[in-house]
């Protein structure tokens, strides 16, 4: 039986910033920015929407009455709940009307939330094969005005239905995996921003991708030639330029042009998204299948989940017949381009806007937020969360 990813939804708030006007604030070249760091532009979230919010209206898009009547899990993967005790998911399955006899949990490994999601997911489905699951990976990238991390902000969500019998990706069940403590990027729990080691965080990404790119290639024995291309999470597009030129390094001249190729169609959304954390991979993934030819069924794609801290896998999944039909290519690409560029002045103003933290009431006004889901307020330390 095959289990995989049968719809994709995404979300990203209405609002961004150019990266060529943060540079010039900046006093720096902005080819850094553009071409050293690979981004164009960068989401951000209005106070408006938080990772619930931006979870319920990725899967808003997807879920359809039979989807809700189905669905029996809920796993949100993200690393800016909004709560210590209550999980995300709790709110998302609410908000989405999936019916009650279901599981909803929120799942932390930094940027790996989303693909522990889908793993358990794939164990799930296997044993109730009739049965859904809603995986949502869902962040803010903050890391604060004037920092290294600055240019690698970003805004979104990404929702996967995953089902047996799958209409894009059917995941195959090796993946390869790889877990050592170290300290590359963390976030405190009494702080909203990221701590992180940039130069090292880089080094220790490529470094878990070559050996959980080994140890699948042992495991399976594929090589690139059973590749039609590679997706990455992508903090920011040059990274995952440079895992991929690390094993091209040997590549055949055919493996070379074809992946090198598919690379630039996947990127095209987190070039003008930012990162996304828990969804940046599922966002290259969905640039590439929505920005890209259509690809034969069959077609199979590795993908490189990494989540700081850090926890490293690699897995694949292959393209099913007319793929392209499931994609909601338009209304994704209606959404991009419907955004309002912020001033930099703009942005820098709302940096450190946030909710009060001793219990008083504050409101939020939703209509300028065109989310159908958003945050109105916090009362009593009770998140507001309003459906239009
Ligand atoms: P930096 O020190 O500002 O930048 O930090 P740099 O000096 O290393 O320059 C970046 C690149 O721009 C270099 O290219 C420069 O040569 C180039 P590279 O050597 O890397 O190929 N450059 C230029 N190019 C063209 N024209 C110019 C120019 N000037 C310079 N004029 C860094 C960059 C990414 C470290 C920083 O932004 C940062 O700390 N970001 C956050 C951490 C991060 O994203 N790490 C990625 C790996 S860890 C990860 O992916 C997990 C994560 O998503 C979190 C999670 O798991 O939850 C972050």
């Amino acid at each position: 039986m095959d289990i995989g990813i049968d719809k994709i939804g995404f979300y990203t708030p209405h609002i961004h910033v150019d990266m060529k006007k943060l540079a010039e604030a900046r006093k720096i070249d902005p080819a850094k920015y553009t071409i050293g760091i690979g981004q164009d532009k960068m989401a951000i979230a209005p106070l408006t929407q938080d990772a619930v919010t931006m979870a319920a209206n990725a899967a808003l898009k997807i879920l359809d009455e039979e989807d809700r009547n189905a669905v029996d899990m809920v796993l949100l993967g993200t690393e800016s709940g909004v709560d210590h005790s209550k999980s995300g998911a709790v709110w998302v399955h609410h908000l989405t009307d999936i019916q009650s006899q279901a599981r909803a949990f929120e799942l932390k490994q930094a940027c790996y939330g989303a693909t522990a999601g889908i793993q358990m997911a794939m164990g799930h489905i296997t044993m109730n094969p009739d049965r859904k699951v809603l995986v949502v990976g869902s962040d803010i990238a903050k890391y604060g005005l004037n920092t290294g991390g600055e240019p690698t902000q970003g805004a979104g969500a990404v929702a996967l239905l995953i089902s047996a019998n799958p209409r894009i990706l059917a995941i195959d069940p090796t993946s390869a995996m790889y877990t050592s403590d170290i300290m590359d990027f963390w976030r405190p729990l009494y702080s909203d921003k990221a701590k992180v080691d940039g130069k090292f965080s880089n080094q220790a990404y490529i470094e878990f991708f070559l050996r959980v790119w080994k140890d699948y290639q042992e495991k399976t024995n594929r090589s690139l030639d059973d590749f039609e291309a590679l997706c990455f999470h992508l903090p920011y597009t040059k990274m995952g330029r440079k895992a991929l030129g690390a094993v091209l390094e040997s590549a055949t001249a055919e493996n070379k042009e074809r992946l090198e190729r598919h690379y630039e169609e996947s990127i095209v959304y987190n070039r003008i998204v930012g990162n996304v954390y828990t969804g940046a991979l599922y966002l290259n993934l969905l640039s590439l299948l929505e920005q890209g030819e259509e690809l034969p069924a069959g077609s199979r794609i590795g993908l490189f989940s990494y989540g700081s801290g850090a926890v490293g896998e690699f897995f694949s999944g292959t393209l099913q017949p007319n793929y392209k039909k499931q994609l909601l290519t338009t209304e994704h690409g209606k959404m991009l381009n419907d955004r309002r560029e912020l001033s930099i002045e703009e942005y820098e103003a709302s940096f450190e806007d946030a909710l009060p933290i001793d219990g008083s009431t504050r409101e939020l006004d939703g209509q300028t937020d065109p989310g159908p889901v958003y945050l109105a307020g916090i009362a009593d330390d009770i998140r507001q969360y309003m459906k239009k």
